[in-house]
């Protein structure tokens, strides 16, 4: 029944679209990548073939509700807690302590791909610890993506047991509940830590967004790469706005600004300073 092809046709429609509406490229060379992921969706829709789907997508307003899978479809969410550890070893040591001598006590993060939740649980792991040591004395964080089935993930704070290999065992003890039944391989971030996350769905391509007060960090890591120049321009202009003077913007270690104009300033290896 689900024998057919995407045709060119079909693919160069939907990679237009996706591309606009959430600047990832899909070159030629991802169309059975996309044929593939896309068989699910026309199971779940009840279409036969790859062109009623399309039909139905583009010329009977399904992209409405489509969107939203489509997107949970093409969007890569590998992560990891603690990955990039650098970037947290400057938290520690250089942030937190330089945003508390600036009289920045309770710290605003955003963590603005947050995927399935182990960049902001980390943060968060990094921030509670700080305030322990009097580093400073609260924190907040933001976690957005635009995919809602990562959003979901990172929502209930439950991941199998070797997703927390990196974290410290002294990190573990404190914000990782191990499951009482030992047959059981997840684990769960403690209520106190989840309670510090606010999950919500943001797409970085909208022209314009309000997350309120400014942040005193904000991660974009490991995203930045799925995007062209100009996408990666419109999206970093953008976060530098919700970035408090002095701020910190992180971006992913195969990722750069080169190129762009932004009011920032390089005080370490993908670290930025809001100037
Ligand atoms: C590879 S993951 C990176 C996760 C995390 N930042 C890290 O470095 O481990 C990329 C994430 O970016 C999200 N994403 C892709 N396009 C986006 C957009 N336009 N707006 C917001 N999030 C987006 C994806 O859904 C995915 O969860």
């Amino acid at each position: 029944m689900f024998d057919d092809a995407l045709s060119v046709r079909d693919f160069r429609q939907l990679s237009e679209f996706i591309y606009n509406y959430c600047g990832i490229k899909m070159p030629e060379t991802k169309r059975s990548m996309l044929e593939g992921r896309l068989r699910k969706r026309l199971r779940a829709t009840g279409y036969p073939t790859f062109s009623e789907y399309c039909d139905y997508l583009f010329r009977h307003g399904g992209m409405e509700t489509e969107a939203v899978f489509l997107i949970d479809v093409v969007t890569t969410n590998k992560t990891d807690f603690f990955r990039e550890p650098n970037h947290f070893d400057f938290m520690t040591n250089v942030a937190l302590p330089a945003l508390a001598d600036k009289g920045y006590q309770r710290v605003r993060a955003w963590s603005s791909a947050c995927s399935t939740g182990a960049e902001p649980y980390t943060m968060a792991m990094v921030m509670a610890d700080a305030v322990e040591r009097r580093v400073i004395s609260d924190y907040h964080i933001l976690a957005t993506d635009l995919s809602t089935d990562v959003l979901k993930k990172a929502h209930s704070g439950i991941y199998s047991r070797e997703l927390i290999d990196p974290v410290p065992q002294e990190m573990v003890r404190k914000y990782v509940m191990m499951p009482k039944d030992k047959t059981r391989s997840d684990i769960r971030i403690t209520p106190r830590l989840r309670s510090k996350v606010g999950f919500a769905r943001l797409n970085l391509m909208n022209p314009s967004y309000n997350v309120g007060d400014p942040y005193q960090i904000i991660f974009c890591r490991n995203v930045l790469i799925y995007f062209d120049k100009k996408t990666q321009a419109h999206v970093l202009t953008q976060l530098c706005k919700c970035l408090t003077p002095g701020g910190y913007l992180l971006i992913g270690h195969s990722e750069s600004v080169t190129g762009i104009n932004l009011p920032i300033k390089q005080v370490a290896n993908t670290v930025f300073m809001k100037q």
